[in-house]
């Protein structure tokens, strides 16, 4: 049996193969943070497809800061929305895991549609309209995290996904760039403290060992100062902080790591290789080994940025093609230990069907992700619905539209 396609034991669960649908928010919620009809639409196609898990897309366990309007949202009044949602989504195919991705937008909210907040004195670069918070609003932030984590079990989700990763909240609190001497800033062990706390309140409210709890983390950012560098301005890679990070949530509880890179909102094709740099993906891959060497066997790592290599007709130099397809470095990968399963994202959108297909042998039906990155345009602007540009007509007009009505992104990044 093909690698990919043999189960995965996470936590006390089982994932049916090692496709992973990476986290892929899409700002078509109802006015009250609910999934709406388009949000119905998406998850049951991702169900159809029978990934081993669904990562359910960043959604906020509170409304003032948002990164895009209409996000999902995980509050009492969102209950009864949610738990029809997933028992939808399980009478479709009970087998396949979803885990909720909890997440903070910090200083990269929305400052058009909410407010932003930040952890340093002297802010980011290009953060300056955010307001300076301390413990007691990061307190209260943990406690948000916490209550989305009981709603997320109340629901019916497999488990959650604490979001570490890709410049949000949790991201600017465990960068050395948050460099003021505060409970959760200055050294290092007092930002890993962050990490450590917001596991304890999260575990503590879900009083069940089946429900899998993980993160995914950006191994190094990518820019100066940024997690997975030597220091609050150096540019130098070291990934000392990352690793022991990772072994924290481990003894933490985590059950599992997905590995990501970059920000999109400072270096978005770190984050999702793309034409322009695909052979970042390949430093994906290296990130992936870092953490498998560190973690204990039963700690699965998931692997992100594989949607580039798609059938192998891609922008990449160097290598023959068929030797550089998603399968091919998903069954590769997997076989030699350096992930435990792959996770893709703009390629879920262009095809859910892509696991069922691929595991039936109808490679000739997948609809390949073609790296348009159109949705990235429409999810930049911060206000639209995102699906794929390229398959799905609804996302062709609605692109159409907005260059017509707003013209082109000037800067790709969110
Ligand atoms: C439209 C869009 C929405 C995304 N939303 C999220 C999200 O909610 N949470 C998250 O962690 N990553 C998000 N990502 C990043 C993806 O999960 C993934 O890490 C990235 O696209 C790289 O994987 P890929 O090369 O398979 O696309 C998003 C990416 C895109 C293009």
């Amino acid at each position: 049996m093909e690698e990919l396609f043999t189960p995965m034991k996470i936590g006390n669960r089982t994932a049916i193969n090692r496709i992973v649908f990476n986290a892929m928010e899409c700002s078509d919620a109802l006015d009250n943070g609910d999934p709406s009809p388009a949000t119905y639409k998406r998850y049951e196609n991702y169900f159809k497809g029978r990934p081993g898990i669904v990562i359910l897309e960043a959604i906020t366990p509170q409304y003032d800061y948002i990164a895009r309007k209409n996000q999902l949202s995980i509050l009492e009044h969102n209950i009864p929305g949610l738990k029809k949602f997933i028992s939808h989504l399980k009478e479709i195919n009970s087998d396949t895991l979803i885990f909720f991705q909890i997440t903070h937008s910090g200083e990269i909210s929305s400052n058009i549609y909410s407010q932003r907040i930040r952890v340093t004195e002297e802010p980011l670069y290009g953060y300056e309209d955010a307001k300076l918070v301390r413990e007691k609003e990061i307190e209260k932030v943990i406690e948000d995290y916490a209550n989305g984590c009981r709603i997320a079990y109340e629901v019916g989700a497999d488990g959650v996904d604490i979001k570490l990763c890709h410049g949000y909240l949790g991201t600017q609190i465990l960068r050395p760039y948050n460099k003021d001497d505060w409970k959760y800033g200055g050294k290092w062990e007092n930002r890993r403290q962050f990490a450590i706390d917001l596991y304890r309140r999260c575990r503590a409210v879900v009083p069940d060992e089946d429900f899998v709890f993980g993160s995914k983390i950006s191994v190094y950012e990518g820019f100066p100062g940024g997690v997975g560098t030597a220091g609050p301005d150096s540019s130098v890679m070291d990934l000392t902080e990352t690793i022991d990070l990772v072994k924290t949530l481990e003894a933490e509880g985590a059950h599992y790591i997905l590995q990501s890179a970059g920000s999109p909102s400072h270096t978005l094709a770190l984050a999702h290789p793309d034409r322009r740099v695909p052979d970042y993906a390949y430093i994906h891959h290296y990130f992936q080994k870092v953490l498998r060497d560190n973690l204990k066997p039963e700690t699965k790592v998931i692997g992100s940025g594989y949607t580039i290599f798609r059938d192998g007709k891609q922008p990449f130099l160097a290598v023959k093609p068929e030797k550089n397809t998603l399968r091919f470095w998903g069954n590769k990968n997997i076989r030699e230990g350096v992930v435990d399963a792959i996770a893709v994202g703009r390629q879920s959108f262009a095809d859910p069907y892509l696991p069922v297909k691929m595991m039936e042998g109808r490679e000739k039906e997948i609809k390949w992700c073609t790296l348009c990155d159109h949705c990235v345009e429409l999810l930049i602007r911060q206000h639209h619905k995102v699906g794929c540009v390229t398959y799905d007509p609804y996302y062709t007009q609605a692109y159409l539209d907005m260059i017509k009505n707003e013209g082109h992104i000037k800067e790709k990044h969110t």
